[in-house]
C-alpha cells in the first residue's frame, strides 16, 4: 500500500500537459491543447487537454479524467501502478504502508510487469557479470559493434545455456510457476516438464511506452541450423505484438526532436542505427506492419521514412503492405539500400558519417519510388505498364489529402509519360468505388431511426448580428465538410450556396473569405476542402477551419455517450438541412435589419423628424412582412428569437 502522503505528494507535482505529452503530441489551441485521440483511429483531433481544470477529454472514445486516469487508461495501469509511474517521473519517494492482502485479479498485470522487470534485470546481470554471459553474449554484441552505453540503453541481456536457470532463480525469488508461465518465460513440455523459453541466446527486451518490459526477443548466437534464429515472447496479458513497435520507447524524444521517424525491420537494425547516432528509429519486429503500429507512430510524427534492404524480392513484398501508411494520412519516404545490404550491415560497412549521408542523399518519396519501380518492371510491356499505372493510381487514391493526391498525379503523369487527365479518370473510378463501399458500410451500421440533425443552438443572449454570424458559420461548416454532396440531381451543396449568395453577403469577414475561396475554386473547375485552407490559409483562417471541421466531432460523439442521442447521418439529411440553413440565415438577417431600423426610428423620433419616422415605419412594415413569411416557411412563431 502506498501511503496517503505519497499519493498527495505525487498529485501536487503532476503537470497534466507534461504527463500526457509523454504519450501524445499535443498542439496548443488557445488555453488548451488538442491532439489526435490516442485511443481511437481518427483523422481529426478530438482529444482535448484543459490544463486550467486539470482534465483531459477524448470525445471519440468518451474517455476523460485527470492525469492519473490518463496513465491508467493509456498504459493499462492499475491505480497503484499509475501512482508509482508518476512518482518515478517526478522523483517522489514512495513510502509504503503495512501491506494489506494484495490478491485481487487486477494485480495480475502488476505482477507480470514486476516479473518481466525481474527477468530483464537477471538477463542484464548475466550479460555483464556472468562468465558465460561475458564470453559469449557480450563479446557477440561487441563484435557487432554495439557499445556498452547502447547495450545499456536497450537493456540487452543474455540467457544461459541451461534448461531451467532462470526458472530456478525466479522461483527462489518467490515468483510462482503459474506467473512464469503466464509471462511466457517458461514453456511446459508434453510430459509436464517445464523449462526456460530463452536459453543460450542474447536478449532484446521489448518496452512499452513508459519503459516497462513487456516481452523479449532472443537471438541465437552461432549458426545452429536446427534452431530458429529468434525465439520471441508469446502474447500475454501485457504484451500485444500488433500494438508494439520495437525501440519506440527509446526513440520518442528523438522522433519529436527530428520531426520524423525511420522504420526498419529488425531489432539489430534499430540498434545499429542508434549506434550510428540515428536515434529516431523503430522496427515492426518481424510481423508485417499493422495499422495499430502505424497509429502508434503517428501519435509522435506524421513523417516516416522506411529503409528497404536492397534486394528486389523483399522490396516487392514490403511495398504491398505500405498503402496502409498512406491511408493513415502519413507522409511516407523511402531509402533503398545498396544491393545485398541491410541497415545493420551497411552502416557498419561504411561507418556512421557516410551512412547518415547516404540516408539523406537517397531519400525519395514513396509514390515516386513506387512509380519508378513499377515502371522499370513493366519496361516496354504495354499490358504490365497498364497494370503498373493502375496500381500506382490505387496507391494515390488512398491518400486522404486531395492536394497531395494532385501533386502525385502530376508526378505519375510525367514518369509514365501519360496525360494527367487519363490518370484523374482512373483515380476517380477508384475513389467512387471506395466511396460507394463506405456508404454501404455506413448504411449497415446506422439503421436506427434518428431524431433531427442539430438541436437549436443556444442563441439566447446573442445580438442579432451574432445570430446572423452563427448561421453563416453553420453554412461554412457544411461547405467545409460536404461541398460536393448532391442536394438534387444536378445541384451540389456548393452550387446551391453560390446561387443563394448571389444577392447576399456574409457579414463575417472570415466566413466570407472561406466562401469566396470555394466559389473561386469552383470557377476554376476545382474542388477544395478543409485541407486547402490548412495549407493556404492565414493562422486565423486555419483556426476557424479547424474549429469548424472539429465541431461535428466535438458535439456528436459526446452527446451520443452522454445523452444517448443519435444524430441522423448529416450528409444524408443535407438536402433538407441546407435550405433550412439558408432560410434561417435570411430570417436572422431580416431580424437584424428590423433591430437596426427600430433604432433609427427611435433616433428620428428623438430628433422630431416626423417625415423620416414615417419613411422608416414603411421600411419596418416591409421587413416585418418578410420576417413573417420566412418564419412561416421555417414553421416557427416569429419573435421567438
Ligand atoms: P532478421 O533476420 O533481419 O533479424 O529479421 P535481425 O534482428 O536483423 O538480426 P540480424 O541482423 O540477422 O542479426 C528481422 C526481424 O524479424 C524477426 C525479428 O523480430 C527480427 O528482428 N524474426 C526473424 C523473428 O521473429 N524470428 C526469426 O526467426 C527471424
Ligand atoms: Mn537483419
Amino acid at each position: 500500500m502506498i501511503s496517503r502522503e505519497t499519493i498527495d505528494e505525487v498529485k501536487s507535482r503532476i503537470d497534466l500537459v507534461d504527463v500526457i505529452g509523454d504519450f501524445v503530441t499535443l498542439k496548443r489551441s488557445g488555453q488548451n491543447y488538442k491532439a489526435l485521440s490516442p485511443f481511437t483511429n481518427e483523422k481529426t483531433p478530438s482529444f482535448y487537454v484543459v490544463p486550467s481544470k486539470g482534465i483531459f477529454k477524448d470525445f471519440s472514445s468518451g474517455k476523460g479524467g485527470d492525469a492519473i486516469t490518463f496513465v491508467m487508461e493509456h498504459e493499462g495501469f492499475s491505480y497503484v501502478e499509475a501512482i508509482r509511474y508518476l512518482a518515478k517521473k517526478y522523483g517522489v519517494e514512495i513510502r509504503e504502508e503495512a501491506a494489506s492482502v494484495q490478491s485481487d485479479a487486477g494485480n495480475e498485470r502488476d505482477s507480470l510487469y514486476i516479473l518481466m522487470g525481474f527477468a530483464r534485470d537477471t538477463y542484464v546481470d548475466l550479460l555483464f557479470n556472468h562468465e558465460e554471459g561475458q564470453s559469449i553474449g557480450l563479446s557477440y554484441f561487441r563484435e557487432r559493434g554495439f557499445s556498452d552505453p547502447v547495450i545499456r540503453k536497450f537493456e540487452l541481456g543474455y540467457s544461459l545455456q541451461a534448461w531451467d536457470h532462470f526458472c530456478n532463480v525466479a522461483l527462489a525469488k518467490g515468483f510462482s510457476r503459474e506467473m512464469l508461465e503466464k509471462a511466457g518465460l517458461i514453456v511446459t513440455k508434453e510430459g509436464g516438464k517445464q523449462y526456460d523459453r530463452f536459453r543460450g541466446r542474447v536478449i532484446f527486451p521489448i518496452h512499452n511506452l513508459s519503459g516497462k518490459v513487456i516481452g523479449f526477443g532472443a537471438r541465437i548466437l552461432g549458426k545452429q541450423k536446427d534452431q530458429p534464429k529468434y525465439v520471441n515472447s508469446p502474447e500475454t496479458v501485457i504484451y500485444h505484438k500488433s500494438q508494439v513497435l520495437y525501440g519506440l520507447f527509446q526513440a520518442r524524444q528523438a522522433i519529436r526532436r527530428e520531426g520524423f521517424c525511420y522504420l526498419v525491420e529488425g531489432y539489430t537494425d534499430v540498434i545499429s542505427l542508434v549506434q550510428a547516432d540515428i536515434e529516431n528509429v523503430v522496427a515492426s519486429s518481424g510481423t508485417a506492419l499493422t495499422e495499430e503500429q502505424i497509429r502508434l507512430v503517428s501519435r509522435f510524427t506524421k513523417d516516416i521514412t522506411v529503409l528497404f534492404d536492397g534486394d528486389a524480392a523483399g522490396i516487392r513484398a514490403a511495398i504491398r503492405g505500405i498503402d496502409m501508411v498512406l491511408k493513415e494520412g502519413l507522409n511516407l519516404r523511402v531509402v533503398l539500400l545498396p544491393e545485398g545490404e541491410d541497415p545493420d550491415s551497411y552502416s557498419r560497412k561504411v561507418g556512421s558519417t557516410a551512412f547518415r549521408q547516404y540516408l539523406k542523399d537517397h531519400e525519395q518519396d514513396f509514390i515516386s519510388f513506387k512509380i519508378s519501380l513499377l515502371r522499370s518492371e513493366a519496361a516496354n510491356d504495354p499490358i504490365r505498364r497498364a497494370e503498373a499505372i493502375r496500381e500506382t493510381v490505387t496507391s494515390i487514391a488512398v491518400i486522404p489529402d486531395p492536394i497531395q493526391r494532385s501533386v502525385y498525379i502530376r508526378q505519375a503523369a510525367v514518369l509514365f509519360e501519360i496525360e494527367e487527365q487519363v490518370l484523374y479518370h482512373e483515380l476517380n473510378k477508384v475513389l467512387i468505388s471506395e466511396r460507394q463501399k463506405k456508404r454501404q458500410e455506413a448504411a449497415r451500421d446506422e439503421r436506427e431511426p434518428l431524431p433531427p440533425l442539430e438541436s437549436e443552438p443556444p442563441l439566447k443572449g446573442l445580438t442579432p448580428v451574432e445570430m446572423v454570424q452563427f448561421q453563416e458559420r453553420e453554412i461554412v461548416r457544411q461547405l467545409l465538410n460536404y461541398a460536393d454532396t448532391k442536394l438534387e440531381e444536378d445541384v451540389d451543396l456548393l452550387s446551391y450556396f453560390i446561387a443563394e449568395f448571389e444577392e447576399l453577403e456574409f457579414t463575417h469577414a472570415g466566413y466570407g473569405y472561406i466562401f469566396s475561396e470555394f466559389r473561386n475554386a469552383r470557377n476554376r473547375g476545382e474542388l477544395i476542402d478543409s485541407h486547402y485552407f490548412m495549407v493556404n490559409g492565414s493562422e486565423e483562417i486555419k483556426k476557424l477551419v479547424t474549429d469548424l471541421t472539429l465541431q461535428r466531432y466535438y458535439a456528436s460523439p459526446h452527446w451520443r455517450d452522454k445523452y444517448h442521442i443519435f444524430f441522423e447521418n448529416e450528409q444524408e439529411s443535407l438536402p433538407r438541412a441546407a435550405p433550412q440553413n439558408m432560410l434561417r440565415l435570411k430570417y436572422r438577417y431580416v431580424q437584424n435589419l428590423i433591430e437596426e431600423n427600430m433604432a433609427k426610428i427611435r433616433e428620428a423620433e428623438a430628433r422630431g423628424d416626423h417625415a423620416a419616422v414615417d419613411e422608416l415605419i414603411e421600411v419596418q412594415m416591409r421587413l416585418k412582412n418578410a420576417d413573417q413569411n420566412l418564419a412561416s416557411e421555417l414553421g416557427i412563431v416569429s419573435g421567438k428569437y
